[in-house]
Order: structure tokens, then C-alpha cells, then sequence
């Protein structure tokens, strides 16, 4: 059996206050509550209000993690943020979230893997506890899409939606045994974790303008070169392959059965992708922790903030064996399966 040497101490999320339903976006672009329903699962999505700010949201996840740990920033070691919309190019979110939650003079950095940046900063966090380089590790994952989708394409202001999750990573010193006391004892922790990318597929999901490649200027900005754009179904079916692959992949590295699962949270992208997944790897549906519904897609906070919210609902208990997995720009996805 495989000994974690990195657990998760405490969760929390973060969604703006304001709701937006898709009757509400029937009167922005052509489109329909029944084909947003139907093609994707979404009924509302949260979005930032004027002035919030990506850090705004990190913090305020981050803060309810370390509230959830009983620790304190005084605590912290590091923070990941995975994010590709951060307040400003330079520099980093992390670097604001240091500053609002007072933990300073700690490395701060971000990850820009996209939908699948929760993962990665999972698994860079855990490589510092393993080596015991760092004994807390704030990881975040944070989304402001809103403010970096085209509201005319009804291709992909429909998808999306604006939070943040987080979790407190530690080192693995608790045996748990599992709430119904019939789980074999174990240390709880991160068991298996895979990232990966191929960049062959970077044209399928990007915002073409902004970067070195294409700097700014006001004929891009009219063509909202500086916005989202999506190839969706060709996303959709690499989504489904690599999220079923390597879900398979980290099950098997972990060295349990898909008996033994507990819940999977995937990320959320698209209520098909789920079923498609679900069916491929013989996973029943109502082991999936599914919020699509009222978030949207919130990239990298999608899975941190459904953690959170099955953690605090009492879904997901002490011992349990939760899978996550995550795909998006990039293509970067990943994959980990954690004991409770
Ligand atoms: O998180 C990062 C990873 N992202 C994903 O995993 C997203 C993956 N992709 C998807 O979820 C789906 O591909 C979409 C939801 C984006 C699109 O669904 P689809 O079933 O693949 O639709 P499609 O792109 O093949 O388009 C089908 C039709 C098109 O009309 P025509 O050309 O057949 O007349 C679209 O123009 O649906 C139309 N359409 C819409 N109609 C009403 C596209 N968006 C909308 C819309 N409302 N919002």
C-alpha cells in the first residue's frame, strides 16, 4: 500500500455574489436556456462584481482553507495560485494574495495550466512537502473568465463562470481509518498525481492576443483578439480521451480498484464530458461531486470549489478515496487520487 507523504488539511471556496441564469444571457446572444441545459449541464453561473478582483477571490478561498486547518497565515510556507486571469500581467496573483492574507516574505507564484492549474499546483506543492522543503502549502485555484470572454460569442460566454477554491497541503502525519470504521487504516494523503500537456493542441483553446506573439493594439482589441476563443467540440473529445486515460492511469499508479473510489470530482466543463467519462471508466454517476449546474466553468477553481463544497456538506469523509481530474488550454490535464 502506498505510505502519502502530503495530505490535505483544510478547504474553502469562494463564488461572487451575484448570479447570472441563462434566461438572463437569452437576451445578450442567440441562445436558449434549453440548448445551454441540454449541451452543457449550466443553469447559472457566478459572476465578479465590478472592482472584485481575481486576488479578491483567492484570498477570501484561502482564507476559509487555513480556517478550515485551524492554522493561521503566520502558517504558510508557499502559495500556488493556478490561474490564467490574474489582476495584472505582472506581477502574479499569488503575489496579491500574499499581501491580502499577510503571509509575507514566503515564495508566492502562479501557474498558468489553465482548467487543469488546480492539479498542477497540487502536485508542485506536494513535491515541496515531500522533500520537506515546506511544511504548509496554500494552493489556489482562481478564475475571473468573465472579464476575458467575448459577451457576443454565444460559443463561449455561456460556458463560463467566475471563483475560487483552495486547499492547505501538510505533511501526512494522520492515520485515518474512515468514518463507517470499516476502511482499512491509513495514512491520509495524496496517493498517485499525473500532469500533463500537449502543446500540439495549444490553437484549440487560447486568447490569440495580449502575449509577444501578437501585442496589443486597437484593431486586435475590435476584434476581440484579447478574448477567449475555443474550438468546442474538438476540446470536447480530447477532453473525454485524456481525462478517461489518465484517470485510469493514476487509479492503477494508486494501486486501488475502482471499487474502492469514493467520489470523483472532475473538473467541470461540460455535463456530457462527465457522463462520457463516467461511462468510459465504469464509474457510477453518482460518485461524480457535480456543481456544473449553478458554476459554470470555472477553469482551475472548478475542482477546489467542488471539494469544498462536498467536504462541507459531509459528503466526502475522513478516509474516503476521492479522484480529481481536470483538462483545458493548453491542452494540460491531470489527474490525483487523495485518501481523506
Ligand atoms: O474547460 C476547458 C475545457 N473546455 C471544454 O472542455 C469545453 C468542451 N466543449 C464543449 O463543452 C462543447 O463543445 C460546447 C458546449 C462548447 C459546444 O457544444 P457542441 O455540442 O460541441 O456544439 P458545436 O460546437 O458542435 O455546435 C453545434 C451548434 C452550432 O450550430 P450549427 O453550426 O450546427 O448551426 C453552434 O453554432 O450549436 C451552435 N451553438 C449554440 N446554439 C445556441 C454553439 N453555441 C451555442 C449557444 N446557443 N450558446
Amino acid at each position: 500500500m502506498i505510505d502519502p507523504t502530503c495530505r490535505i488539511l483544510g478547504t474553502g471556496h469562494y463564488a461572487p455574489e451575484r448570479v447570472v441564469d441563462n434566461a438572463e444571457l437569452e437576451k445578450l446572444v442567440e441562445t436558449s436556456d434549453d440548448w445551454i441545459t441540454t449541451r452543457t449541464g449550466i443553469k447559472r453561473r457566478h459572476i465578479a462584481a465590478d472592482g472584485e478582483v481575481t486576488s479578491d477571490m483567492a484570498a477570501a478561498a484561502g482564507r476559509r482553507a487555513l480556517e478550515a486547518a485551524g492554522l493561521n497565515a503566520a502558517d504558510i510556507d508557499m502559495i500556488i495560485v493556478g490561474t490564467i486571469t490574474p489582476d495584472t500581467p505582472i506581477p502574479g496573483c499569488a503575489v496579491q494574495v500574499q499581501q491580502k492574507i499577510g503571509a509575507m516574505d514566503i515564495p508566492a507564484f502562479d501557474i498558468a495550466a489553465a482548467c487543469a492549474g488546480f492539479v498542477y499546483g497540487m502536485q508542485i506543492g506536494q513535491q515541496f512537502i515531500t522533500s520537506g522543503a515546506a511544511r504548509c502549502v496554500l494552493v489556489i485555484g482562481v478564475e475571473l473568465l468573465s472579464r476575458v470572454l467575448n459577451w457576443d460569442d454565444r460559443t463561449t460566454c455561456v460556458l463560463f463562470g467566475d471563483g475560487a477554491g483552495a486547499v492547505v497541503l501538510g505533511p501526512s502525519d494522520l492515520e485515518v481509518d474512515g468514518d463507517d470504521g470499516q476502511r482499512e487504516t491509513g495514512r491520509a494523503g495524496i496517493l498517485s498525481c499525473g500532469i500533463f500537456t500537449d502543446g500540439s493542441l495549444a490553437s484549440a483553446l487560447h486568447i490569440p492576443a495580449g502575449g509577444s506573439a501578437s501585442p496589443l493594439d486597437a484593431q486586435k482589441i475590435g476584434d476581440r483578439e484579447n478574448k477567449v476563443h475555443m474550438v468546442g467540440n474538438h476540446v470536447f473529445r480530447t477532453a473525454v480521451k485524456n481525462l478517461t486515460s489518465s484517470s485510469a492511469q493514476i487509479l492503477k499508479a494508486s494501486g486501488l480498484t475502482s471499487a474502492q473510489l469514493d467520489w470523483v470530482v472532475a473538473h467541470q466543463a461540460n455535463i456530457r464530458i462527465i457522463h462520457q467519462v463516467a461511462n468510459r471508466l465504469g464509474f457510477p454517476l453518482d460518485k461524480f461531486v457535480i456543481n456544473i449546474d449553478e458554476f459554470g466553468n470555472t477553469s482551475s477553481a472548478s475542482i477546489p470549489i467542488a471539494l469544498d463544497q462536498a467536504v462541507r456538506d459531509g459528503r466526502i469523509q475522513k478516509g474516503q478515496h476521492v479522484l480529481m481530474c481536470a483538462l483545458g488550454a493548453g491542452i494540460s490535464w491531470g489527474a490525483a487520487l487523495l485518501r481523506m
